[in-house]
């Protein structure tokens, strides 16, 4: 580790990556030049982008706090990101102390903040893994142990703003259909996306053509894509729409007036 201790040696700071570009748009402030450089045309053909991710975040924290209220203590956080306001884990052990979160991700930045936030915190960790590789990512110990620990009650698989960066459509399919698998039936997954939309200004595919050049290869995809991908779940009520319609809370303050393109399901493993 370099003295800041977020900054794992082995990262190359002029290599923009995923993490630390959202942490950029939530205006966090674990994000180097490269990050800043690659986000800038993104932004620019697409000037709501930090609004669509202050809008996923508010819905990460609804369905969490829903899941919590709704008896789930085990949440395994699939792409969690760099910690910023309103994580997981504190939404969660508001609702109910006990509730324990494995979070997962890919990003060395990503997983050193974390391990450096929840230090102290016995029942929220931090291990990296790459979540298309759902047989290493279940046999991890601490996710073994998060599921053992459960013995066999529901728990929740978080997917928040990450499986638009897996952009094939069979390898995004095998995938939920595998954490599904693996999990106790009355368990739920929460899935938030990158929309592609009938009538999308040509911007936006513009934008996400360029983030998948410089950055990494993602792949926006339309309400009628998630449905087949949530296919074997029961949706949770009000099904697939889009993220600032999931059950508003005016804590949340005003929606946008028109619904931004990310969209959201909570369902239940039958
Ligand atoms: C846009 S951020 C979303 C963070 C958080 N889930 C949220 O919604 O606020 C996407 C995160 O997914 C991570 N990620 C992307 N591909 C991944 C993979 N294959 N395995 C694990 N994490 C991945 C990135 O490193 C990044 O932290």
């Amino acid at each position: 580790m370099t003295e800041q201790t977020w900054i794992p040696e082995d990262v190359d700071p002029n290599r923009p990556s995923i993490a630390r570009i959202y942490d950029f748009y939530l205006g966090g402030n674990h994000n180097f030049p490269a990050d800043r450089e690659a986000a800038k045309p993104v932004v620019e053909m697409m000037p709501e982008l930090p609004d669509i991710m202050r809008v996923n975040r508010a819905w990460l924290r609804r369905s969490v706090r829903f899941l919590a209220e709704a008896g789930i203590r085990n949440f395994l956080d699939l792409g969690s990101g760099i910690p910023t306001v309103g994580n997981v884990h504190e939404i969660a052990q508001a609702v109910a102390p006990t509730s324990r979160v494995v979070y997962v991700d890919n990003d060395p930045v990503a997983v050193a903040h974390s391990r450096e936030m929840l230090a102290g915190n016995d029942r929220a960790l931090m291990v990296p893994g790459d979540l298309r590789d759902p047989a290493a990512v279940l046999a991890d110990p601490e996710v073994d142990r998060l599921l053992l620990l459960g013995l066999g009650e529901p728990m929740a698989v978080l997917m928040s703003a990450v499986l638009h960066f897996v952009p094939d459509d069979d390898e995004a399919a095998a995938l939920v259909a595998a954490y599904r698998d693996a999990l106790p039936s009355g368990s739920y997954l929460a899935l938030s996306h990158g929309a592609r939309r009938e009538q999308q200004a040509e911007r936006v595919g513009q934008a996400a053509e360029q983030y998948s050049r410089t950055v990494a290869p993602m792949k926006l995809r339309s309400l009628d894509d998630i449905a087949v991908l949530l296919e074997g779940f029961e949706l949770v009520d009000p099904g697939i729409v889009y993220c600032s319609q999931w059950r508003p809370d005016p804590e949340d303050g005003p929606g946008p007036t028109e619904p931004l393109p990310q969209i959201c399901a909570v369902a239940r493993k039958l």
